[in-house]
Order: C-alpha cells, then sequence, then structure tokens
C-alpha cells in the first residue's frame, strides 16, 4: 500500500506518522508514506497558494493550480492516469471502521489536506472521489484529518500489528466496545484486579471478557448493538441485562 499526503504542513503529517507503530510498519515496508508540499508547485512569483475568496468575506482560498498539480504530479510519478483521492473535510462522510476496512483494499490512495477557509470548488469536483470528515467538529487544517485516516487504514495491513492484535480485531469482539484491561500489581490505590482474571481459567477469562464487552456497549453505545449482528452467546448476554 502507498499514501500520498497533499499539505500544506508535510512536516506535520511527516512527523504524527513516523512515531510508534506507523513509523515501524514503514520501516519495515508494510506501507510506503510520502507527504508532499502543495506550496512546491504553485507558479506563482511569491509562492503563494492562496487568494481572496470571490464574493468576499472572511479568510483565504487555497487556489486550484498547485492542488492540480503537485496530484498530477504524483500520479505521474506512479505511472497512473488516476489515483483515488480524498479530501479531509468536515462537510466529508464520517470515516467508519467498515469504511477503513475497504480503503485498506486499495493500491494507493492520495489524501488532500484543506486549510484556511477552504479549497477553490473547481479543482474538488475534478479531482476528488471522495470527501472524508473525521467527526462533527471543525480543526483548523486537514493535516491532523489526514493523519488519523492513514494511521486508522495502516493499522489494518499485513504485518503491521502483531498476529495475534490483528486477529482480534477481526474476532468475536470487532463490533463491541473493548473489555477493561489491568496489568501489574494486583492492587493499587486500594482497587483490585477483578478476580477472575487471575484464575488461570481461560474459558472463565473469555466469558467474562464478552460480558464486560456487551455491557459496556450496551451502556455507552446502544447504538452498535442495534447495527451489530450478535452471536448467540452476545445476544444471551444483552437479554440478562435487560432483563435486570
Ligand atoms: N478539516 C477540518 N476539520 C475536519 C474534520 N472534522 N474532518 C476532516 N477534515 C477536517
Amino acid at each position: 500500500m502507498r499514501i500520498d499526503i497533499l499539505t500544506l504542513f508535510p512536516d506535520m503529517c511527516e512527523t504524527v506518522l513516523s512515531e510508534s507503530i506507523i513509523g515501524r510498519a514503514r520501516e519495515a515496508g508494510h506501507v510506503d508514506i510520502a507527504c508532499h508540499n502543495i506550496r512546491d508547485y504553485t507558479e506563482d512569483k511569491h509562492n503563494r497558494v492562496d487568494d481572496y475568496p470571490y464574493g468576499g468575506g472572511t479568510g483565504m482560498v487555497m487556489q486550484a493550480q498547485p492542488i492540480y498539480d503537485c496530484y498530477e504530479d504524483v500520479c505521474k510519478k506512479a505511472g497512473a492516469g488516476h489515483l483515488h483521492l480524498i479530501y479531509m473535510t468536515p462537510q466529508g462522510r464520517t470515516l467508519t471502521q467498515s469504511r477503513v476496512r475497504e480503503l485498506a483494499e486499495f493500491d494507493h490512495l492520495v489524501i488532500l489536506c484543506g486549510h484556511y477557509e477552504g479549497v477553490d470548488e473547481r479543482v474538488l469536483d475534478e479531482l476528488v472521489d471522495e470527501e472524508i470528515s473525521i467527526g462533527d467538529y471543525v480543526l483548523t487544517g486537514g493535516e491532523l484529518p489526514a493523519c488519523i485516516l492513514a494511521d486508522s487504514i495502516c493499522r489494518m495491513l499485513p504485518g503491521v500489528l502483531a498476529n495475534d492484535e490483528a486477529f482480534q480485531q477481526e474476532s468475536h469482539y470487532g463490533h463491541l466496545l473493548e473489555y477493561p484491561q489491568y496489568t501489574r500489581p494486583a492492587e493499587w490505590h486500594g482497587r483490585e484486579v477483578p478476580e477472575v482474571l487471575l484464575s488461570g481459567d481461560h474459558a472463565k477469562v473469555d466469558r467474562w471478557r464478552l460480558e464486560q464487552a456487551v455491557s459496556r456497549t450496551h451502556e455507552r453505545r446502544p447504538d452498535l448493538l442495534e447495527a451489530a449482528d450478535l452471536t448467540p452467546d452476545e445476544a444471551e448476554i444483552l437479554r440478562t441485562l435487560t432483563e435486570e
């Protein structure tokens, strides 16, 4: 998988995506990420990439030409006529894990980060395949959303997570919230680790975790349970909870 990010702040994305699991995945060659500075493509003699909005109003609008040329250069270097281009914007469809899973199937993605008050609509009309929002709030630019999207896609790629973690995310816990986790010491600030986790009985631990996952989801995100195809065990746990 290759991801190209088109941005006015390439260092911002590069820094975030060089650390931790994604940084190691890049070093190991599981994913190839490149951040491009849109400003490198301006034809303006003062290096400008934005201008005043037609019709007036506050703020500046990113111009079409540098974005278009940056994208074309990425396509040309990849030997591709067109690459799937995602524009990060609060006006896009809210990102979900199922869309992340689908996007992880692409060989090559390009992500465009907006800034200032917006981007000239004509370049969006001409190039963009998909608009994605990371939630109903507004950030100062698309860089953090682009990093979030890239991170969520990369962790789905083969080899990026340890095998058991990768299995777990596809397992029966997949559509539920996580069960609570504990590590040493067994008692901290007078709070004890649930006894079942110290029992060594794997079947009991599994059952307890499933009960915790279902009850947390029921309390905090009942909408997830409504949308989910529950296993018989999960449905039984949920029935007990709702009968209480
Ligand atoms: N740019 C600014 N806010 C955003 C959001 N919530 N999602 C995606 N891109 C954005």
